[in-house]
């Protein structure tokens, strides 16, 4: 005769467990087991109620209501639940001499334009001009040449050109090769702190949890060079407010830099420049090679 217990929590986890005991892909199978064991394990912790998950259903379902291509809501919880940050930290076999990773956020878009050497990014006026340069280099310390640098940044309004419909396309970004010397030079603005887009569910969530939604001042690079493994980084202004306080966990204090005040009169201003104060900041990338640590 059939038991007529009744299956417990617990029970149930273990049938859907094994549900995928014969997934031919080894990988799938070890991915969704323990995703399935940690979410019902989560749920008899916190004895989780129907209206509770109906109502963590309904914020999924907002969730994906409100993604589109320049609106990535999905990936903005990973980063303010700290996931975005601690996959990055488990990819991070890479030798110590070379620059940390960090988030690449929502607001990259391809196809930025190839600048030269020194090249402004700014396509409108605004903001303190801040001449950014220095070298990319092989963790013995040899230069990179033509390696490619993907920058991307906010300006005086806060705002990415992506979150801009009045910006010009490409204002604030560029893309930069260096030099045969490994060297790399632009010019941007020094970037100014903002919070991240916080008029959807990730946004309702950190106010009724007394979070902050502000990130601290810092520029995009992606670092790419034929041979070696590309590097998603940023640098953040040393003077930012919000730097122990980032909204989504990516400081790091390695990629902390000094933006340095000049005034108009220093002979190294760059020639663009005219009667106004600017400030410079002097950032070198170190590549691992290919193959070194894990394959990507
Ligand atoms: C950003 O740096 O642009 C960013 C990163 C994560 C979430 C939101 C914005
Ligand atoms: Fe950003």
């Amino acid at each position: 005769m059939a038991s007529t217990a009744r299956r417990t929590a617990a029970e149930i986890a273990d049938e859907v467990v094994d549900s995928f005991s014969e997934c031919a892909d080894d990988r799938l199978r070890e991915l969704l087991q323990a995703l399935v064991t940690h979410l019902h394990a989560f749920a008899r912790e916190v004895r989780l109620t129907p209206r509770e998950w109906g109502s963590a259903m309904q914020i999924l379902a907002a969730t994906g209501h409100l993604t589109e291509e320049n609106r990535q809501e999905f990936i903005l919880w990973s980063d303010v639940m700290g996931l975005s940050m601690a996959v990055d930290a488990l990819d991070d076999d890479r030798d110590p001499r070379t620059t940390e990773s960090t988030v690449e956020g929502p607001f990259w878009a391809p196809d930025s334009p190839r600048r030269d050497y020194g090249q402004s990014i700014a396509e409108r006026p605004g903001g303190m001009p801040l001449w950014m340069h220095g070298r990319v280099l092989d963790v013995d310390g040899n230069p990179i040449p033509n390696a490619e640098l993907d920058i991307w940044q906010n300006g005086p309004d806060r705002l990415y050109a992506v979150q801009d419909p009045a910006a010009p396309r490409d204002h604030l970004r560029g893309r930069f090769l260096t030099r045969a010397d490994g060297r790399y030079a632009l010019l941007g603005v020094r970037p100014t702190p903002y919070r991240i887009p916080d008029d959807g569910p990730v946004g309702a969530m950190l106010r009724v949890t007394g979070r902050q939604s502000w990130r601290p001042g810092h520029i995009h690079v992606a670092v790419s060079a034929r041979g070696y493994r590309s590097l998603v980084t940023h640098i953040f202004d040393r003077d930012s407010d919000f730097l122990e306080s980032d909204a989504v966990f990516a400081v790091k204090p390695s990629l902390i830099k000094r933006f340095e005040m000049r005034n108009q009169s220093d002979p190294e201003r760059p020639e663009r420049l005219h009667d106004e104060p600017w400030c410079s900041a002097e950032v070198d990338f170190v590549l691992a090679l290919q193959g070194a640590g894990s394959a990507r």
